[in-house]
């Protein structure tokens, strides 16, 4: 009996837990920085912390330094995107290394910041650029609800603020009901497609860019 109860709390804790990512997906990754020598071999700690976090509003316990560029946005005669703004903090995180701005080694210990001087650039610098522009790449910080799916008229209605489709090891998230550069990609987990480059889905056929956009 005991041992059946025990069996049962696990598998809940198993279903909670898939947003979760876990270490193995994000070890031997490009985004793992453990053996560059930078003065430490803890792989979570070039972005996050569990004490003495930056205070960057809606970031997870986040350990690095932050940008503090504004970027031309995406824009054309049939984006519908509404609210959009400036990257929101889920993005920000990401360009913080990738807009080439902040060196990719200026993360905390206990708070204080280091000072680094490695920085990304060509081909996985996105938002680069005098001035800074994201308007070639794919829209971001826009709200994506059932009114911008029906006004689009080939994308899938979200299931919630916080899925586009539901939680799940493939799910793909928006994040306060806004699409952002994690709906997309997935940080911590290379495996997924076959190239790489931290997708959420394998994108053989687009089917990442099916999950929402269905025709
Ligand atoms: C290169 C930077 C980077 C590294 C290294 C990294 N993360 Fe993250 N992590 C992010 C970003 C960016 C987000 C926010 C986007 C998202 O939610 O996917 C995030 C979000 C999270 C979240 C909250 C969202 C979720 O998926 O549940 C957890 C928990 C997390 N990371 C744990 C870890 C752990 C544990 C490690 C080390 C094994 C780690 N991360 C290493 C960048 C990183
Ligand atoms: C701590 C700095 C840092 C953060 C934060 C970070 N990255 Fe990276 N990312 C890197 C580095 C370093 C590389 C490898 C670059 C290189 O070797 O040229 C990389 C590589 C990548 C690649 C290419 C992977 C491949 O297979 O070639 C993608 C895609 C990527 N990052 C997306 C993201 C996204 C999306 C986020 C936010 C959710 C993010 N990164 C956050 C540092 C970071
Ligand atoms: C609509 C989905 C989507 C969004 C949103 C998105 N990406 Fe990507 N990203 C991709 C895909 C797909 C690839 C792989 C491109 C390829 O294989 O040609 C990619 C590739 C990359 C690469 C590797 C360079 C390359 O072109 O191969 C980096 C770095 C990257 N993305 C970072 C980001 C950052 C940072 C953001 C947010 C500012 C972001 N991405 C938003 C889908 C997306
Ligand atoms: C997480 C959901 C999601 C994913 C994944 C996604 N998109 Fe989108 N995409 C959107 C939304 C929402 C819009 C805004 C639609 C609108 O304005 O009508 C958009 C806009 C676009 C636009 C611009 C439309 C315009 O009118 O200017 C293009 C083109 C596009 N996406 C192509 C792609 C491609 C190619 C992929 C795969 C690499 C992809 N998308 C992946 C949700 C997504």
């Amino acid at each position: 009996m005991r041992t059946v109860k025990i069996i049962a709390l696990a598998a809940t804790f198993a279903v909670a837990g898939l947003k979760i990512t876990s270490a193995a997906g994000i070890v031997g990754t490009p985004h793992d920085l453990s053996g560059k020598g930078w003065g430490t071999t803890e792989t979570c700690k070039f972005c996050h912390t569990p004490h003495f976090a930056q205070a960057v509003t809606g970031a997870p316990l986040w350990n690095h330094a932050t940008t503090a560029a504004s970027y031309t946005p995406y824009s054309s005669q049939t984006f519908k995107g509404q609210n959009q703004t400036q990257p929101s903090a889920q993005s920000q995180l990401c360009l913080s290394c990738h807009d080439g701005t902040v060196a990719v080694d200026s993360f905390a210990n206990a708070g204080v910041m280091r000072s680094g001087s490695q920085f990304i650039t060509s081909t996985n610098l996105i938002g680069g650029g005098t001035p800074h522009s994201l308007a070639t790449d794919h829209p971001i910080s826009f709200t994506y609800d059932s009114a911008l799916a029906t006004a689009d008229g080939a994308l899938v209605t979200p299931a919630s603020t916080n899925y586009v489709d539901t939680a799940s090891a493939t799910g793909i998230p928006l994040f306060g009901g806004k699409m952002e550069c994690a709906s997309c990609h997935e940080p911590h987990d290379n495996s997924k497609n076959t190239s790489g480059k931290f997708l959420r889905v394998d994108n053989a056929s687009s089917a990442l860019c099916r999950k929402c956009h269905n025709k």
